[in-house]
């Protein structure tokens, strides 16, 4: 072949490759719009997140300290009316559904406590709450924290523990026992999310058929010593999205969700070390369909974890000096 010709093939496999590239991005895109929280049809999940969306907004009206003014009018009415479309499909009464009902109890509490409970809101609240139990099920409203509650329970040497992780790729033959994991998955349960919709999961990979999927499809596993290696998976539903230019929350989230759960497993003696996720939209699909995992969901990270070996040998992995970091402007 002449040197013409192989330059015209190489220019030809660069233009495919670009188009399939452009085409994986076009899938995400789609993928979104199909999916995030106003896109059609309804789900409960959709609902859910609408929910625990309008409750929060609701709350930071309870929190106002000085010269509260009535709120959140148009906030009860959504509520209300998302309320009444969930039963309208005969979803499962979930937690989100219950934390704005438990809202809407504590909203109307608050109206009546401050005399404001002639405004046509209240009037709403209570008509829908009429036929229902008003049961407290869940912490819902505003609270005062004690600067000397948080002085006395942030007294950790935080840069010290924050320096003793370090991500390890062996792990001890000790099982990982399901208290610890709650425990973890509790805590990082306790990261700050976008107007607290939660939107991740946690997946523990414990079937062997599973461990097999991981180990087939995931990238950056070369280096491990798998052998007491276990697998997770943290995802996040789109569904919890809920205009286009929240495309890319669901990634931010999940990275702060996952740093808090690498922590807690490290508070736990638990190592582990996340392994990038740099597969293709269409191998992200057939993961999910492998593992079970809900439709609406992306997956963000797979985190691999197992008790400390009693040695583990860790690159320095060296920071930047803060002057590379920290930043005046
Ligand atoms: C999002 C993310 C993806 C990562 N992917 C991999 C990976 O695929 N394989 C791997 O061996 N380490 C992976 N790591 C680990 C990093 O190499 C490691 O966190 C970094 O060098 C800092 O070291 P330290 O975690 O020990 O402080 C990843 C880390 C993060 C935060």
């Amino acid at each position: 072949m002449g040197i013409k010709e192989s330059l015209k093939k190489i220019s030809l496999a660069r233009t495919l490759n670009t188009h399939l590239k452009a085409r994986d991005f076009g899938r995400e895109k789609k993928f979104f719009l199909e999916n995030y929280m106003y896109s059609k049809p309804v789900t409960k999940e959709k609902l859910e997140y609408s929910l625990l969306y309008e409750v929060h907004g609701l709350e930071k009206g309870f929190a106002v300290r000085e010269g509260q003014r009535p709120f959140g009018v148009n906030r009860v009415k959504m509520i209300i009316k998302t309320l009444n479309t969930y039963d309208e499909c005969g979803f499962d009464q979930g937690f989100a559904y219950d934390l704005a009902q438990s809202a809407l109890c504590e909203y109307c509490k608050l109206y009546e406590e401050k005399k404001w409970a002639e405004r046509e809101e209240y009037q709403i609240v209570s008509d829908y709450l009429r036929d229902k139990k008003c049961s407290k099920k869940h912490s819902v409203g505003a609270y005062d924290l004690q600067r000397e509650s948080i002085k006395k329970d942030a007294s950790v040497d935080y840069d010290k523990f924050i320096s003793s992780r370090k991500s390890v790729r062996n792990y001890s033959d000790k099982k990982l026992s399901e208290r610890d994991i709650e425990k973890a998955v509790g805590i990082a349960g306790k990261t700050p999310s976008a107007c607290n919709r939660q939107m991740c999961k946690v997946y523990y990979i414990e079937s062997i058929e599973g461990k097999k999927v991981i180990e087939k499809y995931a990238q950056g596993l070369k280096l491990f010593a798998l052998k007491n290696a276990n697998y997770f998976i943290v995802t996040f539903d789109v569904s919890s999205n809920y205009f286009v230019g929240e495309k890319n929350q669901g990634w931010f989230n999940a990275g702060l969700f996952t740093m808090n759960l690498m922590n807690a497993f490290h508070s736990l003696g638990i190592g582990s070390c996340p392994v990038q996720f740099g597969n293709t939209f269409r191998e992200e699909e057939k993961i999910k369909e492998l593992l079970n995992i809900p439709q609406s969901e992306r997956i963000s990270v797979i985190l691999v974890a197992g008790y400390y070996d009693e040695i583990s040998s860790v690159p320095y992995s060296t920071r930047k000096p803060l002057e590379e970091i920290y930043k005046k402007r």
